[in-house]
């Protein structure tokens, strides 16, 4: 039996063709554009997911028994706002996970109706990215629009509307809306009031494993597999990874090297971060789980590469390194390309770079990118510390983990074990693994990780760099807190 599984990300869509005991049989990548209407804004057209999901289905499968496909899972970026009219229409573009625009309504929301409410109601304060914030920001400024929503959704959530017409979400991504009650997953009466929502306008709430209904026969027919073919719930593209990464158990925790970078810390039973850092959500596999996450992570080096220095040579760039200067670079990166969420909470921050000397190289500037990004997930990893949660290891996934001296890096900065496993793409196999499950093949999904998720290769932290990067990381630590009032004051400008 064959499984589809999706990852609706940022720069593209990801799709592996896993059979049952988890070999990928196929994959196909197809990417598409973001727009940056204004800096800071980041947006989407709902139809490029349609139109590149389906053409690569199309191509993924076109080689195969098709008649051997039997299930499809989608793991998808979080946050963003897709609104629909009464004949599901999609009304504006959707206003991704990274966009900084909301910044009077978060501040509206943490400040007048308050934090402690916030995370009373949802286990989570607002944060520019998280969808409620947004639904604000098109009621006040596009009420026309506004007036016009009949269903709130999700970017993965909308890919699985057009694949079976049915309006779904799972338990990992509502999290992210600040609309849903994470502990006890149901949407939370008093966000939605707050939004001038109404509960009919949400979607139904599935568990990640839940088939949620087969293909339209239209979409079957489409895409060239039979309509009894059927869809699951699927995840926020953090827990799809965390599961595609196996990790599930309690304490075990999951780097993703994506457009945005993410520490993701499984746990058993509900918490929150009394100090805000970290989030609180739902995971794919019925627990829980808290997490960090920087925006701008493997984006940056995209940036840098492709619209700095004009190449698409990333390893010819790398190489250029000099592996005795690392941890001994002068130069600093903050990474806040599209402002910063976890832990600063500040849409306004911007990237930099500081320390520059006459004599500085271009590779200099890829490798102070490199341990920017890694400075920035070590916030996360200390955020855990902060709440007594120790990470020792991780498993590490996304398009960075390809990197062998970026692992080396972020395995000394952070200090940790970097576990790296047979595929980087955890979202797409993640998926797969739960509509596997959903279909009985495994009996559980610790079943499905234990049976499917194999570690290739351990990185262990180099002792002698990693104190070199201990000094670097307390200055990098003084540079954001130096910039910080002057980031406010071009805000105002
Ligand atoms: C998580 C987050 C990002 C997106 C990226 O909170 O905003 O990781 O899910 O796809």
């Amino acid at each position: 039996m064959l499984y589809i599984g999706i990852d609706l990300g940022t720069s593209s869509v990801k799709l592996l063709l896993v059979d049952e005991k988890g070999n990928i049989v196929n994959e196909v990548s197809k990417e598409y554009p973001c727009d940056y209407p204004n800096p800071g804004w980041s947006e989407q057209a709902p139809e490029n997911w349609v139109i590149n999901t389906f053409a690569g289905v199309k191509e993924l499968i076109a080689d195969i028994d098709k008649s051997q496909v039997v299930g499809i899972g989608l793991g998808g970026q979080m946050h963003g706002l897709v609104i629909l009219d009464k004949e599901d229409k999609v009304l504006r573009p959707a206003i991704l996970w990274n966009d900084g625009r909301t910044e009077k309504q978060v501040q509206f929301l943490n400040g007048e109706i308050g934090k402690s409410k916030l995370s009373q109601y949802t286990g989570n304060i607002a944060f520019a990215g998280f969808t409620a914030p947004k639904v604000l920001w098109v009621k006040e400024n596009e009420p026309e629009l506004f007036e016009q929503i009949e269903k709130v959704m999700l970017p993965k959530d909308y890919m699985n509307y057009v694949l079976t017409g049915v309006h779904c979400t799972d338990v990992s991504d509502a999290s992210g809306m600040l609309l849903f009650d994470v502990e006890h997953k149901t949407w939370s009466k008093e966000m939605l009031e707050i939004c001038s929502l109404k509960e009919e306008q949400m979607p139904k709430i599935f568990e990640s494993a839940d088939e949620v209904g087969t293909l339209l026969p239209e979409v079957a027919a489409e895409l060239g597999l039979s309509s009894d073919v059927f869809v699951i719930a699927g995840a926020g593209d953090n827990a799809a990874a965390a599961i595609g990464t196996g990790t599930v158990k309690e304490g075990s925790c999951n780097i993703s090297l994506g457009t945005s970078g993410t520490v993701f810390i499984s746990q058993n039973a509900f918490s929150v971060d009394d100090n805000n850092s970290l989030h609180s959500f739902a995971h794919a596999n019925g627990k829980y789980h808290l997490m960090g996450c920087m925006l701008s992570c493997a984006s940056c080096n995209k940036w840098l590469m492709e619209d700095i220095f004009g190449t698409e040579d990333y390893n010819d760039e790398q190489s250029k390194i000099d592996e005795n200067a690392l941890g001994k670079n002068h130069i600093y990166f903050l990474p806040y390309l599209m402002g910063e969420r976890s832990p600063i909470n500040d849409a306004n921050a911007r990237a930099a770079f500081i320390g520059m000397t006459m004599d500085t190289k271009r590779e200099e500037l890829t490798q102070a990118v490199f341990e920017g990004v890694a400075f920035a997930l070590r916030d996360s990893i200390e955020a855990a510390k902060a709440l007594g949660l120790n990470i020792e290891r991780s498993n590490l996934c996304g398009g960075g983990a390809k990197s062998e001296l970026w692992r080396k890096i972020i395995a000394a900065v952070l200090n940790i074990k970097l576990d790296i496993l047979q595929t980087e793409q955890g979202p797409g196999f993640g998926a797969a693994m739960l509509a596997m499950v959903a279909a009985g093949e495994y009996e559980s999904i610790d079943a499905a990780c234990d049976a499917m998720v194999k570690v290739t290769k351990t990185i262990e932290p180099d002792a002698e760099l990693a104190t070199l990067y201990e000094k670097r990381y307390q200055e990098y630590h003084m540079l954001y807190p130096a910039l910080k009032s002057v980031f406010a004051s071009w805000a105002e400008e």
